[in-house]
Parts: C-alpha cells; sequence; structure tokens
C-alpha cells in the first residue's frame, strides 16, 4: 500500500519531489536503489520506446504491458500509469475502464492531460477509488491540433485559464499536478495557488518538484539530436553503449570472443 499524501508532506516541507518516468523492469530495479519518489509510465513510451512520432498511437495495452514490468521490480515508491490519447474524455464508462486496466496492470494512481474539459473524468475517477495527478500546460496528446511542441501559457490570457485550471484540479482532490513547458513564473504562481504538489517538466525551479524521462537524463540518445531546453543528460549513455557494441563487434570479427573463459567443456571425468 501507498500513501499519495506523503507528496503533499513533502510540499509542506518544502522537501522537492523526485519523479522519473521509466518503462522497464531493469531501469526500474536501478531505480530501486536511488532516492525517488514517483515512478511515471509515461505515454511518452510511444516516442522514445516504440519509435512512433508522437504519442496519439499509444493505446492503454500499450501502457499496461509496461506497467507490468516497471511492477514486475516491485518498486517501493508508487507507480503513476499515463492514460492514453482518447482513453477519456469521451464517455466516463470507457474512462473508468480504462483506468480500471492500468491498475490492475500494477499502477496505483492515473495520469490524464487536460484542464476543466476533463473535470467530469477526473471527479469520476476519483469518486471511484482512482487516485489521479493532473497534466497542465504543453498536453502533448494535443500534438495533432497544436502542429508543434511549444511553450504554453505565455499570454496573460493563457496563464489565467492555466491558473484557474491548476485551481479546479487542486478542488476536485488530485494527487499532484504535472507542470509541462511553461514560463517558470507561471509555473511559480501555480504552485503557490494550490495546496496540490506540482512536478515541473520545463516549467522552472519554483514547482515543487521535477520531472524527467530516464532514457534523457541518462544521455541514452544520440548527443546530436535535438532536444528541448529542459532536459538535462546527467549522464552520457549513449557514447558508452556505442563503444560497448563496437568493441563486441570487432571481437567477434577478430575472433577474439568468444575467449576460453566463455566457452563450455564436457566434463572431464566421464567414464569411458
Ligand atoms: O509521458 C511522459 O513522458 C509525460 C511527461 C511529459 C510528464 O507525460
Amino acid at each position: 500500500m501507498f500513501d499519495l499524501n506523503i507528496w503533499v508532506g513533502m510540499k509542506a516541507a518544502g522537501k522537492p519531489i523526485v519523479a522519473l518516468i521509466a518503462y522497464d523492469f531493469q531501469m526500474t530495479m536501478v531505480l530501486n536503489s536511488a532516492d525517488i519518489d514517483m515512478i511515471l509510465v509515461g505515454d511518452s513510451l510511444g516516442m522514445v520506446v516504440l519509435g512512433h512520432p508522437d504519442t496519439t498511437r499509444v493505446r492503454v495495452k500499450d501502457i499496461c504491458h509496461h506497467v507490468k514490468a516497471v511492477s514486475n521490480a516491485h518498486p517501493r515508491i508508487p507507480i503513476v500509469a499515463d492514460m492514453p490519447f482518447l482513453s477519456f474524455g469521451v464517455t466516463i464508462r470507457d474512462t473508468i475502464r480504462n483506468a480500471k486496466k492500468l491498475i490492475a496492470a500494477g499502477a496505483q494512481a492515473v495520469k490524464l492531460e487536460g484542464g476543466s474539459r476533463i473535470a467530469c473524468d477526473i471527479a469520476a475517477l476519483l469518486e471511484n477509488g482512482i487516485p489521479v495527478i493532473g497534466h497542465l500546460g504543453l498536453t502533448p496528446q494535443s500534438i495533432l491540433r497544436l502542429g508543434r511542441y511549444q511553450v504554453m501559457g505565455k499570454t496573460s490570457k493563457e496563464a489565467r485559464r492555466l491558473v484557474q485550471d491548476a485551481k479546479l484540479l487542486d478542488g476536485l482532490g488530485v494527487s499532484a499536478i504535472v507542470l509541462e513547458s511553461i514560463p517558470e513564473k507561471l509555473g511559480a504562481e501555480i504552485t503557490r495557488s494550490v495546496k496540490t504538489p506540482t512536478i515541473g517538466i520545463g516549467a522552472g525551479r519554483e514547482t515543487d518538484g521535477q520531472i524527467l524521462v530516464i532514457n534523457d537524463l541518462l544521455g541514452m540518445s544520440d548527443p546530436a539530436l535535438p532536444r528541448p531546453r529542459f532536459v538535462h543528460r546527467f549522464a552520457e549513455i549513449y557514447d558508452a553503449m556505442l563503444a560497448g557494441v563496437n568493441s563486441y563487434s570487432q571481437a567477434v570479427r577478430t575472433r577474439e570472443f568468444p575467449a576460453s573463459s566463455q566457452v563450455y567443456f564436457p566434463d572431464k571425468k566421464e567414464k569411458k
């Protein structure tokens, strides 16, 4: 059992919340030895793991598959599962049915992108005992409508709407609100306006916590590729991975691998 109120306590104590997006068993085993507070199985898996151009093709069963992989590592911290594009916001019955699948796969809470438009979905999930994480600012599932990823809340009208949405989610009783790609000043204002912990990704330094995709922070993609301003590579794994694969390739071509220490021999004591 997990107490999601722990994040509220951290907000009250001014202790930053450390959240990570991860998708599989092996990464979660690493996280089990680290000091973090939340694992999100995000729908960014569509791009990061499945190679889709955006998150709109991700299905509930994709997220379930990865929630199971993450939960097989028995993390000591809550697993949050993203509700994919159109798995909510259509009918309340579908929203609850889809969220139930994610909980059955091993998640302790679900995350939904959006504000007032999906307030009824969020209220219904909470009424039915499913903890919810909100997601405001840039909502990547809106990419087909937006046309490009952009910083949101730059005009005072947009900023006001986001503050209102955050207050609405706060009033509904969500367990945390992810704020993505908004100006730092707005991230700070929203954080001050709500009792719910805010978790920023490109939302500045004053949110209650931060979240990044583990593959991004470990530097697993080609460093030459463009990346959002908010991504900081805390390690450079890509170069190490490429070097490892090249060493393997060379060793196979030169027949240095396998060496005698990597091969099996028959039992010497076998009677003739
Ligand atoms: O799927 C994801 O990676 C996310 C983050 C942007 C918070 O939802």
